[in-house]
């Protein structure tokens, strides 16, 4: 590859959640489970199949199951053992020794900060960055696309995916140039258009592939929408200066920092799965019949 390749991800988990009340008050929303595995697992299992070997997590306080849950829980392995049970579920999620990589942020001051203060484990490299409440699901996953479009033009890389016109205010947005198979050329970004005003309907997932020298645009520490550091506009200001593309994501993006979007992938996962697959089709299929009936009758009435 021409290209320095993609080895380091960080992973911001320092947020605060608080559209999750009160699930969030005491567990990182990281560490909510689609079925059976928390969201950071998913993403972390996303990054290592896309070749990346530092995982780089940004936390803060509160979070400390989080971090256990990457490393060896010798009580419960010693007693599966003892009892002949498999040790397989838990063995997934073994780091090689010295990562992950924790780093604090004392305040959550925004996306863009967060990602400002693994600067230096980051270094010179370019760097992923996986947002853990945006569940991709795909054949490969996510970063493994991503990684193979920057194999071919290098730069940085966000996901693009199309939204409904009216949801354009509630994410950062590409005003998008040239298009070319999977590939959209950016021209700008805008965090949070106002309504009308969106240059597109192509919204950025929380999935990038960057370079170095975001983090001194970031250093600089301006604040955008909402008051905080935003990573939209520090990305923003690098676009003219070095190659920057949109990548159409083969797959299905769940945003599980909304409640809705988190029971949706639980359903959609659960449906998925072999051993417990048909149980919730047939339940949901009950429910909805019910649900039905009850129309039925309540127009009737
Ligand atoms: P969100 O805005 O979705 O997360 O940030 P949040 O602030 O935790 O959630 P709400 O809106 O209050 O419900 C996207 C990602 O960026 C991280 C979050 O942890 C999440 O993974 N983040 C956000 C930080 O690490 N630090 C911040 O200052 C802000």
């Amino acid at each position: 590859m021409p290209f320095k390749p993609i080895r380091k991800a960080i992973f911001p988990v320092a947020g605060l959640g608080t559209r999750f009340l009160p699930a969030t008050k005491a567990m990182p929303k990281e560490m909510l489970t689609v079925v059976d595995k928390p969201l950071i697992q998913y993403a972390v299992e996303e990054a290592l199949e896309a070749g990346i070997e530092q995982i780089i997590f940004v936390t803060g306080r509160g979070k400390a199951a989080l971090e256990d849950h990457f490393d060896v829980s010798y009580e419960l392995e010693d007693t599966l053992r003892r009892r002949g049970k498999s040790l397989a579920s838990i063995e997934l999620i073994r780091m090689p020794p010295g990562s992950p990589v924790y780093i604090r942020q004392q305040e959550p001051l925004g996306l863009g900060h967060a990602v400002w203060c693994a600067r230096e484990v980051v270094g010179d490299e370019p760097f992923a960055v996986l947002l853990p409440d945006e569940l991709m699901v795909g054949t490969p996953g996510f970063m493994a696309q991503m990684v193979a479009a920057y194999a071919r033009v290098g730069g940085n890389l966000v996901g693009a995916l199309a939204v409904a016109d009216r949801e354009t205010d509630k994410y950062g947005i590409i005003s998008p140039g040239r298009r070319e198979g999977t590939l959209t050329e950016v021209r700008a970004l805008i965090e949070k258009p106002a309504r009308g005003t969106a240059p597109s309907n192509l919204m950025i997932p929380g999935r990038y592939i960057l370079q170095p020298e975001v983090m001194q645009l970031l250093g600089r520490q301006e604040k955008g929408a909402g008051g905080e550091v935003q990573l939209t506009d520090a990305m923003a200001q690098l676009i003219g200066q070095q190659p920057f593309h949109g990548v159409t994501f083969d797959g299905h993006r769940h945003d599980c920092g909304d409640k809705a979007g988190w029971v949706q992938a639980n359903l959609a996962l659960a449906l998925a799965r072999e051993d417990i697959g048909a149980a919730v089709r047939a339940f949901a299929a009950d429910l909805i019949g019910a649900d039905a009936r009850e129309d039925q009758i309540a127009r009737a009435a």
